[in-house]
C-alpha cells in the first residue's frame, strides 16, 4: 500500500518501537491512531488491551477513524528461567502478546472487510521462531502469534486483507531490562535501534511481503531453525549459562 493512503491503527504506539513507528509513518504521509493505556501524540485511544472494554473502545475508535492498516505492536516482556516466573506472569504474557491481538483482530474484521485493501501487521520476534533459554514464556507467546498470523493469512487469502509478520531481534527500548542487556552482551547479541524496526515496517507495508525478520544472523537463524529444529539444540549452551540459574532461578 502507498503509505500516504494508509490509515494506521497502531497498538503500543507510546512504546519504544511503537513511537518510532508512529513518527516514521507520519513522516511518510500516513495517518496514525495510537493505542495505549497512557496517552500519546496525535489521535489516540486510551485502552487496556487485556480487557474486553479496552478492546471494544479500540474497535469503536477504529471504525470512526477508518483504519485500513493495523499494526499490533503492544507487548510485554518475560525474561528468565521458567522457575523464576510466577503463574500470573505466564498468564499475563500470553494474554497481552497472543490473546489480545487475536481478540482485537476478530473484533475488527467486520469493519476491515468493508475496506477495499487492508494490511494487518503482527509484531512478532525472532524469539518466536528460535527458542532461546530464558525466553520460554515470551517465545511461546510470539510463536503462537506467528502461528495465528500464518493461518489467518491463508484463511483471508481471498479477501482484501493481507496479513504480515514483522520479526524484530533485540531492540534497545525500555522493554529490555539490565538482565536482558547483560545476557545480550554475554551471548554477543546485537541490539537494534527502534528506528531500524520502524524502517522495516515501512518496507513491509510497501512490499506487501508475508513476513520480514530483521538482522543477521537472526534472519538466517530463523530459517535454519525452521529446517534443522532439534539439531540446533547444542548451539545455545552460552545462552543457558548466561541465566542466573538455568533451572530454578536460584543464583548458581
Ligand atoms: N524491544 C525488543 O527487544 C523487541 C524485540 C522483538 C520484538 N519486540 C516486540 O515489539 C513490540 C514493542 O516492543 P517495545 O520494545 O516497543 O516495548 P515497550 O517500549 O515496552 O512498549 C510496549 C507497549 O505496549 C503497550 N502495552 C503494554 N501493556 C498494555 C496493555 N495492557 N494495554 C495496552 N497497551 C499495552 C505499552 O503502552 P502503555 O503502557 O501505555 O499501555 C507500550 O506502549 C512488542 O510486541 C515486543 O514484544 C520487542
Amino acid at each position: 500500500m502507498k503509505l500516504d493512503h494508509a490509515r494506521v491503527l497502531l497498538t503500543g504506539a507510546g512504546g519504544g518501537i511503537g513511537s518510532a513507528m508512529a513518527e516514521a509513518l507520519r513522516g511518510a504521509g500516513a495517518a496514525v491512531l495510537g493505542v495505549g493505556r497512557r496517552g500519546g501524540d496525535g489521535p489516540w485511544v486510551r485502552a487496556d488491551l487485556a480487557t474486553g472494554n479496552g478492546i471494544a473502545a479500540v474497535v469503536g475508535a477504529s471504525a470512526a477513524f477508518g483504519s485500513n492498516v493495523v499494526v499490533h505492536a503492544a507487548g510485554v516482556p518475560a525474561f528468565g528461567a521458567l522457575g523464576t516466573q510466577s503463574p500470573e506472569q505466564l498468564q499475563h504474557v500470553l494474554q497481552l502478546n497472543l490473546l489480545a491481538p487475536m481478540q482485537l483482530t476478530q473484533a475488527l474484521l467486520p469493519q476491515l472487510l468493508a475496506q477495499p485493501r487492508v494490511q494487518l501487521v503482527f509484531v512478532g520476534s525472532a524469539l518466536g521462531r528460535i527458542g532461546l533459554p530464558g525466553f520460554s514464556a515470551y517465545g511461546a507467546s510470539k510463536a503462537g502469534l506467528h502461528g495465528f498470523a500464518e493461518a489467518l493469512r491463508r484463511e483471508l487469502a481471498d479477501t482484501p486483507v493481507r496479513v504480515q509478520i514483522l520479526g524484530p531481534r533485540s531492540t534497545r527500548t525500555g522493554f529490555n531490562d539490565a538482565a536482558v542487556e547483560a545476557y545480550n552482551r554475554a551471548t554477543g547479541t546485537t541490539m537494534d535501534t527502534p528506528q531500524v524496526v520502524a524502517s522495516a515496517l515501512l518496507d513491509l507495508l510497501q512490499s506487501e511481503a508475508a513476513e520480514r525478520f530483521i538482522g543477521f544472523p537472526e534472519r538466517l537463524g530463523v530459517r535454519l531453525n525452521g529446517v534443522l529444529g532439534a539439531r540446533m539444540d547444542g548451539s545455545f549452551a552460552r545462552h543457558r549459562r548466561s541465566l542466573s540459574s538455568p533451572h530454578t532461578g536460584v543464583p548458581a
